[in-house]
């Protein structure tokens, strides 16, 4: 049979596999935006919505899938058949309780564990060979749980971590600073919750060290200043949730930035949760640190260098999401 006439947008991006297609769990708010970023940034050639609500999850189907003549995407699919998720190369776990304002994310552990027993052999049935990322909180303990559960090589299960918590206090510096967010290089480690912290030893602005810029007689930050905004990236989703009830758009494009890495095979250097066997003393826990991410999933954990202080909140978030995996027998 004669092979089909490459499209147009395979012929704008040769070097990538025909047929990308992003299966999304989960049809609220975060698996809505996911969906909707992979759509509009072109990651994906097919995205499929699955949810146990037929009526909601048709109802968001249609809707994203009316936009997508203004996209570079072939289809957007769904229903409340996980068959939909057939040949997804990366399933994206957006489904469970989410946070009521004064609640945390380790408060939501025991039903969304529950979740991840249900979805997760129903999920491999309709895609073995996906590569699984966990965006429902505790994200942490919940990426853990999911390569027990589905046995799958330990860079093939990602938590979408603090890249978001990333991204909030690359948003901060870089408006601080008066510079572009592409300019500003520091990551938010450890939990994605309540225990994570800056890794402010590494934190460079360009090419300056944080605490020089923009000269070391004139730091234009001081320790109380990046003690302040440490507590205000760690509160963020608290102050979001508070005023919306959730936090929906700034997931959504942290995660398609992830998805994007994977599927162009990008090897690009990401904060995510993976779990840990080696790095920092760490085993059999799932946490953030700065990983390499292609086509493989997690390629390799970054040994980054912590000082004693940076160290100390390691292992606080570590023992914090031990106790609570524990709590579930994993
Ligand atoms: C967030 O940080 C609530 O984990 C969610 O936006």
């Amino acid at each position: 049979a004669p092979s089909p006439a490459p499209s147009p947008w395979a012929v704008s991006d040769p070097g990538v596999p025909a047929h990308r297609k992003v299966g999304v769990v989960g049809a609220g708010g975060v698996g809505t935006a996911i969906a909707y970023a992979t759509l509009i940034r072109g990651v994906a050639r097919e995205v499929a919505l699955y949810d146990i609500d037929e009526p909601k999850v048709r109802a968001e189907v249609l809707d994203l899938a009316h936009g997508t003549p203004f996209t570079s995407a072939d289809a957007m699919t769904g229903g409340a058949d996980p068959a939909v998720l057939a040949e997804a190369e990366i399933v994206v776990v957006t489904a469970g309780a989410k946070q009521k304002p004064g609640q945390t994310r380790l408060d939501l552990a025991e039903r969304n564990v529950a979740i991840l027993h249900d979805l997760l052999p129903r999920v491999q049935a309709a895609a073995p060979d996906a590569l699984i990322v966990l965006v429902t909180n505790p994200v942490d303990v919940l990426t853990l749980v999911a390569q027990r559960i589905t046995g799958l090589p330990a860079g093939r299960v990602i938590g979408s971590g603090t890249l978001l918590d990333t991204s909030r206090l690359r948003w901060l510096l870089a408006g601080r600073a008066g510079v572009h967010t592409s300019s500003v290089h520091a990551s938010i480690l450890g939990e994605h919750g309540d225990t994570e912290f800056p890794a402010w030893s590494s934190a460079r602005i360009g090419p300056m060290p944080i605490l020089e810029w923009p000269d070391a007689a004139a730091p234009l930050f001081s320790l109380a200043d990046l003690d302040a905004i440490a507590h205000t990236v760690t509160n963020a989703a608290y102050e979001v949730i508070q005023g919306k009830g959730a936090t929906t758009y700034a997931v959504g494009v942290a995660t398609t930035r992830l998805l994007e890495a994977v599927l162009r095979d990008q090897h690009a250097i990401l904060p995510v949760s993976t779990v840990l066997d080696g790095p920092h003393g760490l085993h059999d826990v799932a946490l953030s640190l700065p990983a390499v991410v292609g086509r493989a999933g997690v390629e390799r954990v970054i040994p980054l260098e912590l000082d004693a202080a940076e160290t100390a909140k390691l292992q606080a978030s570590a023992a914090a999401l031990r106790a609570t995996a524990a709590r579930f027998g994993f």
